[in-house]
């Protein structure tokens, strides 16, 4: 398909990906008009709020972006019809969670979000359009979404019809809180597809900012298939170093020093390897479980089962974590109060999707536990959202702090849940006052100093401390 100049983006899903990714794109592009796009009113809304701590997604460095290029070039809006039709590219960059229903219940992706964007663009898409597959799917949808596509339309005759749509797979890598510098300095941009001239458009509007050299071109299963890899290494080695750090608590050793000694090797590498109450987000469980699906799918069960123990040794960590808390405070939480510091799933985001605090912050309360849960980033509404979702009767048992002094208050002990750097910078002489004696710190995170917690008087453990 023969694309002249990209004048005119459209991106499907104004998400944690199509929010900052379109962002980026039309920083570096200012000639070409990007508009995001979204079913969700309240988001696109979200998304225009002159006030920029209003809008839906926090990233570090996202604002400064938007300040450049919002009313500029850069456009969220709920006009789908008319956003795809000027558009000569289409991001699909919607929301690809595991299906809760029907055949492959609780493992295969529901891309009925796909399948609804493809219909749109099949729809409302004037002259030749590029496709491009943003959101993680499973290996060969780009077939079903060309099949979409290319089924006939009334509207336009044969001739025009022919050859309108060429669709590509580029995959995103970029991580929450670390997004916009994952966006402007990928390590590397990837293109599955086979219509060369396609590739070539695309290519160009990376070539912007990202070297040639880190522009990778496969054919368009390899694309999709390497990105639900990507993710698939990068939980085993989180869940490899969780196996570890249990193993250190038992044996004496450190986690810290194993990883340390074990990274200085460059052929295993130093990142990814810090140990944690068990990784979290929206994609790393999902994509797994989708991998898992699609091994037993194409009848490779060993295969299916390796990946598959990813995912329930990091199931197991977050248990073991809160077995330990009880285990440490007597055997019971009952009526106890604890202290939750963080509840984002990682640092520097908003998102709490799997997050592991979410998990052990309901074990707690299934065990009687009063929580007080703090995050510097994650509001009252949502915490409140996700602890209803999960059982609707935990009112009075929990409430939202907007301060670390106000956490701890008659607190038994305080949890670090995630890794917000302000909870590694904790005046604990000041805290341990306000504490319920004998009081503990559980530092799931490795980000405080021991020999500060000790001397206060509070009781420590660690993940993966063996010397402890
Ligand atoms: P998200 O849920 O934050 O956003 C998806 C958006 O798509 C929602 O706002 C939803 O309203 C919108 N949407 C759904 N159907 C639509 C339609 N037919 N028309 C218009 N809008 C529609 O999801 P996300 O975190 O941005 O993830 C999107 C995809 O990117 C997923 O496949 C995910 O696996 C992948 N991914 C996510 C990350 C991440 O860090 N979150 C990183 C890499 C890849
Ligand atoms: C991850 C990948 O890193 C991205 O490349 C990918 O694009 C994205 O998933 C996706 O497809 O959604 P993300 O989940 O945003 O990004 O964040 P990560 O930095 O990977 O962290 C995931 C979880 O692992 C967090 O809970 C984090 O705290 C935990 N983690 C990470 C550890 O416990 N230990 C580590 O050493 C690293």
């Amino acid at each position: 398909m023969k694309i002249n100049s990209i004048s005119h983006i459209c991106c499907i899903g104004a998400g944690y990906v199509g929010g900052p990714t379109m962002s980026v794109i039309a920083d570096r592009c200012p000639d070409i008009e990007v508009t995001v796009i979204d079913i969700n009113k309240d988001r696109i809304d979200a998304w225009n709020e002159k006030d920029l701590r209003k809008i839906p997604v926090y990233e570090p460095g996202l604002d400064e972006v938007l300040k450049r290029a919002r009313g500029r070039n850069l456009f969220f809006s709920t006009a789908i019809e008319a956003s795809i039709a000027k558009a000569d590219i289409v991001f699909i960059s919607v929301n690809t969670p595991i299906k809760s229903k029907g055949v492959g219940a609780g493992q295969a992706s529901d891309i009925r979000w796909v399948e609804a964007s493809a219909r749109q663009v099949a729809k409302y898409a004037k002259g030749k359009t590029i496709v491009v597959e943003k959101s993680t799917l499973p290996v060969r949808t780009a077939a079903a979404i060309k099949s979409i596509l290319e089924t006939p339309n009334k509207n336009i005759s044969e001739d025009e019809s022919c050859q309108r749509f060429s669709v590509l797979s580029n995959p995103e890598f970029l991580a929450e809180g670390t997004a916009i510098k994952d966006l402007e300095e990928p390590d590397r941009v990837l293109i599955g597809g086979d219509d060369s001239s396609a590739i070539e458009a695309l290519k160009s509007i990376y070539l912007r900012w990202v070297p040639k050299e880190q522009i990778l071109c496969t054919n368009l299963w390899s694309s999709e298939l390497s990105k639900l890899i990507s993710n698939a290494f990068l939980a085993q080695r989180i869940s490899s170093i969780n196996a570890v750090s249990a193993l250190c608590e038992v044996t004496g050793a450190d986690v810290r020093e194993v990883s340390k000694a074990i990274g200085a090797d460059h052929r295993i590498g130093k990142k990814f390897l810090e140990a944690g109450p068990g990784f979290g987000g929206s994609c790393f469980k999902k994509d797994i479980l989708n991998l898992v699906y699609l091994c037993n799918h194409f009848g490779l069960p060993e295969v299916a089962s390796y990946w598959e123990q990813v995912i329930e040794l990091n199931a197991w960590q977050q248990q073991r974590i809160y077995r330990t808390i009880l285990h440490k405070l007597f055997g019971t939480v009952n009526g106890k109060k604890l202290a939750i510091l963080g509840f984002a799933f990682k640092a520097d985001t908003n998102d709490t999707r799997e997050s592991p605090s979410l998990r052990i912050a309901l074990d707690l309360l299934e065990e009687g536990a009063l929580l007080s849960i703090h995050d510097p980033k994650v509001s009252e509404d949502k915490i409140f959202e996700d602890l209803n979702r999960n059982e609707a009767a935990w009112e009075g048992k929990w409430s939202y702090v907007k301060t670390i002094s106000e956490a701890v208050i008659e607190a038994d002990a305080v949890l670090i849940l995630t890794d917000w750097k302000e909870y590694a910078e904790l005046d604990w002489f000041d805290l341990a006052k306000k504490m319920r004696a004998p009081a503990w710190v559980f530092d799931t995170r490795s980000i405080v100093e021991p020999s500060q917690i000790k001397s206060a008087g509070l009781n420590f453990w660690r993940v993966g401390d063996g010397v402890n």
